[in-house]
């Protein structure tokens, strides 16, 4: 579906081959724009990606339907809107976002982008929207998650925005940074700590494609990802992993050229794997590291496994990205074990996320 509306288009956008094909240009633009935004609302470049490293993650799969537009604005690009559906069993939820860059907030674009985004989600039979998006520190009122834990700025313009548009704010993560160039010596510590407390574990580590040895456990892991990570009222499909999805998985950082290095704890008697921590970078190896699903499986939880593959990880990591100067990680603000964990290692918070859910009457 593509709308024009006043010197505005919502260009569907087209997934090219590769980033240097005729049909790319549209692509590259979209991902100049997202980086342009997440600087301006963050202030800094670590969320920045290269529309080459993007590609790989807007293919096409059997798991989820991602689409995409490209807002122009008389021709120029000015943001960005997506639509993610689950469709590996019969979802009825949707993830969407509606990126602009601030020069041209206030016209009505964003209401337009999510009128469409809203169309086109209800033609897929989707009744719950949900969203992530960072909302910047200012004074004034505050809004609170049922959660009870964190707030954010209510003034602030996506907050604003999504609460005009009857989305409620489900639950807050926290964006926290560890500054690698400092000293090693705490993690070295704790590591120490936790390989006591983890008497019957191992750690066993590996960069990406997952050996054939540990295809099984990982998979298993990933798909308890959605189950035994907290997640508010937000809602998420059940997700089956098996081989294929884990070499589907592999291959798109691979083909982004990010590296990815996962840590996990084996018990030693069954085999079984069963807590893993992921570090990913991506083609500049000098700019930040991103921490991305660590988890540890609720059967397995109070040996110290969580300190365990994070340390054991960021140890390892120093090696394998040495010139990286920090790594970003995100959490639930009520996840106090994890927090616990990473305000330990020395993981301080940079800033705040809201996570919006609306759910959609049968009218409109
Ligand atoms: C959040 C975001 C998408 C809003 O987009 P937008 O185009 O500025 O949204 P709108 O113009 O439709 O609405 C914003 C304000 O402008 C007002 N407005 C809308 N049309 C207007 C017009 N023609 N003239 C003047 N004001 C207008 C709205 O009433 C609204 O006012 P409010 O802040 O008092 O509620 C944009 O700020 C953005 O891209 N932020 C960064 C990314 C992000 O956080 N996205 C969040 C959700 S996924």
């Amino acid at each position: 579906m593509s709308i024009t509306l006043t010197g505005i288009e919502f260009r569907p956008m087209t997934i090219p081959e590769n980033i240097d094909a005729a049909d790319a240009a549209d692509f590259r633009a979209m991902a100049d724009v997202r980086n342009a935004i997440y600087r301006h609302v963050s202030g800094h470049d670590d969320h920045a990606m290269t529309a080459a490293a993007l590609l790989p993650h807007y293919r096409p799969d059997e798991y989820e339907r991602r689409m995409s537009w490209l807002v122009l604005e008389r021709g120029r690009p000015v943001g960005r809107l997506g639509l993610d559906l689950p469709i590996e069993s019969a979802s009825v939820v949707a993830f969407l976002l509606v990126e602009l860059l601030p020069e041209v907030w206030g016209h009505g674009i964003g209401t337009g982008g999510l009128d469409l985004l809203e169309a086109v989600a209800r033609a897929n039979g989707r009744s719950i929207l949900q969203s992530w998006t960072e909302h910047p520190d200012r004074p004034g009122p505050r809004l609170e998650p049922p959660t009870g834990f964190g707030s954010v700025p209510a003034d602030d313009p996506a907050a604003r925005f999504l609460t005009r548009h009857g989305f409620t704010l489900e639950q807050i993560e926290r964006c926290s940074a560890l500054d690698l160039r400092a000293s090693g010596d705490d993690v070295q510590r704790l590591l120490a700590a936790a390989r006591d407390a983890a008497e019957g574990y191992r750690v066993v580590q590996w960069v990406g494609p997952t050996p054939p040895e540990y295809v099984d456990g990982y998979a298993w892991m990933k798909s308890r990802m959605v189950t035994d990570a907290p997640s508010a009222a937000m809602q998420f499909d059940e997700e089956r992993w098996d081989a294929a999805r884990v070499a589907l998985h592999d291959d798109r950082y691979l083909q982004a050229d990010q590296l990815v290095q996962v840590t996990a704890a084996q018990h030693i008697g069954t085999g079984e794997l069963c807590a893993f921590n992921e570090l990913v970078i991506g083609v500049d190896r000098t700019l930040a590291s991103h921490q991305e699903d660590t988890l540890v499986l609720r059967e397995h939880r109070g040996h110290r496994l969580g300190m365990l593959v994070k340390c054991a990880g960021l140890l390892t990591w120093r090696e394998v990205a040495p010139e990286s100067p920090r790594v970003i990680t995100f959490n639930a603000e009520e996840n106090r074990p994890m927090l616990d964990i990473n305000e330990a290692i020395g993981f301080a918070p940079i800033s705040y996320e809201g996570a919006w859910k609306k759910v959609l009457s049968d009218g409109g």
